[in-house]
């Protein structure tokens, strides 16, 4: 099993837009966190589509650890 690159351990605050698909980086490989720039290539992981259900800010995970992607869900205070 391919686990992820050590990625940033903090959430990004993003604005997404109504009905918008984006590509949430799983690997940890991107230069464009946190999204997908295509850098998983060959990582055995793929990136993970989504649409914004509503226009505004949210908080995507960094650490590649949320329970619930892309969406943080506090989990990266648990890493040491
Ligand atoms: S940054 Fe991953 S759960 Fe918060």
């Amino acid at each position: 099993m391919n686990l992820p690159s050590p990625p940033p351990t903090d959430p990004f605050e993003v604005e997404l837009e109504e009905g918008q698909n984006y590509f949430w980086c799983l690997c940890g490989l991107s230069q464009k966190q946190p999204f997908c720039d295509g850098a998983h290539k060959g990582s055995g992981l793929k990136s993970h589509c989504f649409t914004a259900e509503a226009t505004g800010k949210k908080f995507l995970c960094g650490c590649k650890q949320t329970k619930n992607p892309p969406y943080c869900d506090g989990s990266h205070t648990e890493i040491c």
